[in-house]
């Protein structure tokens, strides 16, 4: 059996497969399915300084090879997280990393802060790329000095392993990435969602109550390997590649794009244990081509 443990930053992971934010809840949703100790880690739900309602309903669509959400960042804010929901995962045996969401730089500090404090956390992912905000969100990862000003100070004010999630709304995505990089950055992980919208032909309305959605599942995932190759040809900080990863293989093309680390999202609506299977699967393939470390087939892509 191959070594399938991978860095990123300080923090060590037991293989490198975890689970993307939104889509899986805080973990604890899924224990019926599987052993949250199996996978590398958890990404959990987006993590705002106060509590959001999110928005109005209808806010999911399913679209040809994948779905459009704008559930704009519904959660009970950090505090509600700190007491309440902590306490309960903090002792799974796998890496639990808080998204941190935020409508201000403000925001984003001092939910980062916070969460500095959680002796079990040892990493944040930051959140500069949800679409589905009116404030904030998206607007800080669309430009490189939007997304350097962000992270210089939670940078600041988080003292553990910095994750900077990277929107795939964006022209040129890895001069963003080198830009977050310079900033202290450890990792930064990609792709969100992409914008897109759905229309009733027989209503003539919008299938969304904010027209607007991020779209995600197997319809993105050629965007999203493109985007992590160029990145990971880009920056020296280890990337973690999400975007339509369905199964085995898909997960097996984003290492040789350069991913050192993967997230599972759309794909744990279809199969709430489909983290597992592809773990198992990643050890079948290694073990297959006569591989004994995930890192052999880090950016292996023969191009
Ligand atoms: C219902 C839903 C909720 C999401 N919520 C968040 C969130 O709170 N924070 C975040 O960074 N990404 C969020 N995402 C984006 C996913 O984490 C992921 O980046 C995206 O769905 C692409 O991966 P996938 O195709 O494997 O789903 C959400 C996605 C979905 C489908």
């Amino acid at each position: 059996m191959a070594d399938l443990k991978i860095r990123i930053g300080e923090l060590e992971f037991k293989n490198p497969v975890t689970t993307a934010s939104g889509t899986f809840g805080f973990g604890e949703e899924y224990t019926d399915f599987m052993d949250l100790d199996r996978i590398g880690g958890i990404f959990t739900k987006g993590t705002t300084i106060r509590h959001r309602e999110g928005n109005a309903y209808p806010r999911m669509a399913e679209t040809p090879s994948g779905m459009l959400n704008a559930v704009g960042l519904q959660n009970k804010g950090v505090d509600y997280f700190i007491s309440s929901i902590y306490p309960r995962i903090k002792d799974y045996d796998t890496n639990i990393m808080v998204n941190v969401s935020g409508s201000t730089i403000e925001d984003y500090v001092a939910t980062a802060e916070k969460v500095n404090e959680l002796d079990k956390i040892p990493a944040i992912e930051l959140n500069i790329s949800c679409p589905n905000v009116k404030q904030g969100g998206m607007t800080f990862g669309v430009s490189c000095a939007g997304a350097a000003e962000v992270v210089r100070a939670v940078r600041k004010a988080y003292s553990k392993t910095l994750i900077v999630k990277l929107s795939p709304n964006v022209t040129d995505i890895a001069s963003i990435a080198q830009a977050v990089e310079e900033e202290g950055a450890d990792s930064v992980s990609l792709i969100n969602t992409l914008l897109g919208m759905a229309i009733d032909a027989e209503t003539r309305k919008p299938y969304l109550s904010t027209i607007t959605g991020g779209l995600s599942g197997p319809c993105v995932k050629p965007v999203a390997l493109r985007m992590v190759w160029q990145v990971a040809k880009a920056v020296k900080i280890p990337v973690i590649g999400l975007g339509g990863i369905m199964n085995t293989a898909d997960a097996i093309e984003f290492f040789l794009a350069g991913a050192t680390a993967i997230q599972i999202g759309t794909a744990n609506f279809i199969d709430p244990a489909i983290s597992v299977k592809v773990v198992e699967g990643i050890n079948e393939y290694l073990d297959r081509h006569g591989c004994s470390s995930i890192y052999d087939i880090i950016g292996a892509l023969e191009a």
